[in-house]
């Protein structure tokens, strides 16, 4: 690194202690005079690497003192070395003071100098501006339609526990339905990695009481074989809603309004089915005319049909399950995937690929 010497009246150009200037407590004095001096004078980053450098570098002014002891006689060396060293202190002290403040100065200016305007910079047709994922525009509309229908929001965790994912719904130990769940255990002794997001409905009736009305989007993962239409980890989003007198036309009802509202249109196709979840009776399953065919393709299976959105009347023995009085309260409860109707809004083929992470599918949204 090079060593500016800047100009201090006691030293030469190399740092030694000028010739003739004695070596003295006085001289000490008038050195610690000068630092301040150049010190409060310095007007640039550099300038103050320069004084720094210059008084406290392994071969600067105070070093040189150190070196130039010697000459003094043995009974005077005590003193002078003391005074030589506070004084170093001090240079230090102050340095390290300044040096934060000026640092940041000196890199923010540096920063603003590097970002300014380049007018040499030649035009680009690319644009690199960041977005939202997909499955991120379509949570906040699909949040925003049933905010309008005054539902609150629900969250609840990923790794569950055998109880509030299987158990408090009504599907005990060995029951059958458990099959259709492809489940994620955890080295944890009866916990999982939640297989859909109905685990909401006990945690949400628990925290909030009844009446209530919410939905839960979230991840959810199966470990199942991928396909076109099948992935491990996707999103559901289920919903809630409880109160007196509550009927499985309600629960039609809020799913008409929703698709409509989701997909635009007044006039969707949608046929609606009985359906078996062990977590409601009735239950039901809504299905949409494909978007992709008007005969039948591999996405349909052939049927014309795509399932959309699965529900019911939920189950008293969950409803007991949460500590609600089903002689009082009824509801229902309903629990989309939420890819699969990003699929049928885009004509997106694959499920997989919404967390391909590949950005020429990402673009397009
Ligand atoms: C359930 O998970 C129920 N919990 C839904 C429910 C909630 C019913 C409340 C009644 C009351 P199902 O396993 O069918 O149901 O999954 C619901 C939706 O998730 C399906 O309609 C489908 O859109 C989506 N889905 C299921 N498995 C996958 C998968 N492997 N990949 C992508 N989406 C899937």
């Amino acid at each position: 690194m090079q060593i500016f010497l800047l100009h201090c009246t006691f030293v030469d150009d190399d740092g030694l202690i000028r010739e003739g200037a004695r070596v003295s407590l006085e001289l000490i004095d008038k050195i610690k005079h000068d630092f301040e001096q150049q010190l409060g004078s310095a007007k640039s980053y550099e300038e103050f690497v320069a004084i720094k450098n210059s008084f406290l570098a392994k071969k600067g002014i105070i070093a040189g003192l150190l070196e130039q002891m010697r000459a003094l006689p043995a009974q005077e060396r005590p003193e002078f070395g003391k005074a030589v060293n506070l004084l170093k202190d001090f240079c230090q002290q102050q340095i390290d003071q300044q040096e934060n403040q000026l640092t940041i100065q000196f890199f923010t200016q540096k920063n603003r100098q590097e970002r300014s305007l380049d007018i040499t910079a030649r035009p680009t047709s690319e644009k690199f501006a960041g977005n939202l994922h997909v499955s991120s525009k379509f949570l906040r509309r699909i949040e925003e339609i049933f905010i309008s229908m005054g539902f609150r929001i629900f969250d609840g965790p990923e790794v569950e526990t055998d109880f509030y994912n299987f158990g408090a719904l009504n599907i005990p130990q060995d029951h059958p339905a458990r099959d259709m769940y492809d489940t994620l255990w955890l080295d944890k002794p009866g916990h999982l990695l939640r297989t859909h997001t109905s685990t909401i409905q006990i945690r949400a009736i628990k925290e909030f009481g009844v009446p209530l009305a919410g939905i839960a989007p979230g991840r959810v993962f199966r470990h199942e074989a991928t396909d076109a239409t099948h992935e491990i980890v996707f999103s559901q989003c289920e919903g809630l809603l409880i109160d007196k007198n509550i009927s499985l036309s309600h629960l039609i009802g809020v799913a008409k309004v929703f698709l409509a509202e989701f997909f635009a249109t007044k006039n969707l196709d949608i046929r609606i089915r009985p359906g078996f979840f062990p977590f409601v009776e009735p239950g039901l399953e809504i299905d949409v005319r494909c978007v992709f065919c008007k005969h039948g393709c591999s996405i349909c299976k052939q049927t014309t049909w795509i399932e959309v959105f699965p529900g019911g009347m939920v189950h008293p023995n969950v409803l007991k399950a949460a500590g609600v009085d089903a002689s009082e309260y009824s509801g229902f409860a309903f629990g989309f995937g939420m890819d699969r109707l990003a699929m049928l809004m885009h004509a997106i083929d694959d499920v997989r690929l919404f967390r391909s992470g590949d950005v020429r599918f990402l673009k397009q949204f």
